[in-house]
């Protein structure tokens, strides 16, 4: 399935959520690259779409939780050991993106 979108309606740090058939996915823009992902945190379900862009990956607001941007894998877990379980997360799905003249097309 392809979402549509164009390039209105980014945020001052570059990202754009959409709702659309069903999902809920957020697009991060830094300089020329993009890419969308969740709009929630595969943690806990915080909001990924207030997420952080840093240098090395995508920071969820909740617990700091630091997401690389090409794998979703883990770059940083802050989340002390001695919480056991809570710590324990899944990779975030990052979604492909392809922009054209006619805009931006996320391969979900
Ligand atoms: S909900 Fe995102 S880091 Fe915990």
């Amino acid at each position: 399935m392809k979402i549509f979108t164009d390039e209105n309606g980014f945020d001052s740090k570059g990202r754009k959520r959409i709702r659309e058939s069903g999902q809920d996915l957020t697009i991060f823009r830094k300089d020329r690259n993009m890419f969308a992902c969740s709009s929630q945190c595969p943690h806990k379900g915080g909001p990924l779409f207030l997420g952080k862009l840093l240098e090395n990956g995508l920071m969820c607001p909740s617990h700091h939780i630091i997401f690389n941007t090409d794998t979703g894998k883990v770059v940083e877990n802050p989340i002390p050991a001695s919480m056991g379980d809570y710590r324990e997360t899944g990779d975030l799905k990052i979604f492909k993106i392809e922009t054209d003249e006619k805009g931006i097309k996320i391969e979900i």
